[in-house]
C-alpha cells in the first residue's frame, strides 16, 4: 500500500499560506540523516520526490507534498547536525516552532528515531516538545534493515523508555526493504480520515 499522486508543493521557511493549506497535514520530524526524506519517498513509492543525501543537513527548509489532493505531508528540516552554526540552529528552531504553531489541522506527527542508537539529548527534547502540542504522535524507528529481528526487539524498549513512548506508539521502519510501510500508510490514512488508497506495488 502506498500513497497516491504525490506532488511537491513548496518549500517554506515559516508558517504561511500555501496551496492546499486547508487540507489535513502529517508532519515528519527527526534529526538530520535519520531518513525523513527517504521515508516520504518510500511511502509515496516515488524515488526522488524528496531529496535524499549522504550529507546530513540536506533538507534546510520545510518541504510540502500534496498527496492526491487529500492531505499534505510536511518534511521538516533535521535537527542535531553538529556542523550547523549556532545562528542557523536558532533559525531552525524558530522556523519549526512558527510552522507547528501557525499551521492548522496537523493530524499526526511522525518522530523519526534511528533504531540502532539510543535517542540523543536532542531527540529526547524534540519528543517532549512535539508531545506538548498535543497532536497524535508516533515514533517511527528508521533503518530497521540494519538490525536483526532480535536486535530490534532489544532496542525498541530502550528507545521507548528514553523518549517516553508506549509500545503501540512505535513502528520499526525501513525505506530500503519497506518494512512497516503498509502499517504506517494505514496510520496516515486513518489520521487524515481519507478513503483507503488502492494497493500500488512496484
Ligand atoms: P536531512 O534532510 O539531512 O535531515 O536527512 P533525512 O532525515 O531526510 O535523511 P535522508 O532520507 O536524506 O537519508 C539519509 C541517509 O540515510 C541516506 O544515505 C539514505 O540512503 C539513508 N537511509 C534512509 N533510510 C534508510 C533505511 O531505511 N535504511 C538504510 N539502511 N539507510 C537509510
Ligand atoms: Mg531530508
Amino acid at each position: 500500500m502506498t500513497l497516491k499522486n504525490p506532488k511537491f508543493i513548496a518549500s517554506l521557511t515559516k508558517a504561511g499560506p500555501f496551496p492546499g493549506d486547508h487540507l489535513p497535514k502529517v508532519v515528519v520530524a527527526g534529526k538530520s540523516n535519520v531518513g525523513k526524506s527517504s521515508l516520504i519517498n518510500c511511502l509515496c513509492n516515488h524515488a526522488g520526490l524528496a531529496r535524499v543525501s549522504q550529507t546530513p543537513g540536506k533538507t534546510r527548509l520545510i518541504n510540502l507534498f500534496d498527496i492526491n489532493g487529500e492531505f499534505i505531508l510536511c518534511d521538516l528540516p533535521g535537527y542535531g547536525f553538529a556542523k550547523v552554526p549556532e545562528a542557523e540552529r536558532l533559525s531552525w528552531g524558530r522556523m519549526v516552532e512558527s510552522f507547528l504553531n501557525g499551521t492548522r489541522d496537523i493530524r499526526l506527527i511522525l518522530h523519526l528515531l534511528d533504531i540502532r542508537h539510543e535517542p540523543t539529548r536532542e531527540d529526547i527534547q524534540m519528543a517532549a516538545w512535539l508531545k506538548h502540542y498535543d497532536i497524535p504522535f508516533l515514533a517511527v524507528l528508521t533503518k530497521a534493515d540494519k538490525l536483526s529481528r532480535a536486535q530490534r526487539q532489544r532496542s525498541m524498549p530502550v528507545i521507548g523508555r528514553t523518549v517516553v513512548v508506549q509500545p503501540w506508539e512505535m513502528i520499526p521502519f525501513s525505506s530500503h526493504d519497506k518494512l512497516g510501510r503498509d502499517e504506517l500508510t494505514a496510520k496516515l490514512i486513518e489520521a487524515v480520515g481519507t478513503k483507503e488508497q488502492k494497493p500500488q506495488e512496484i
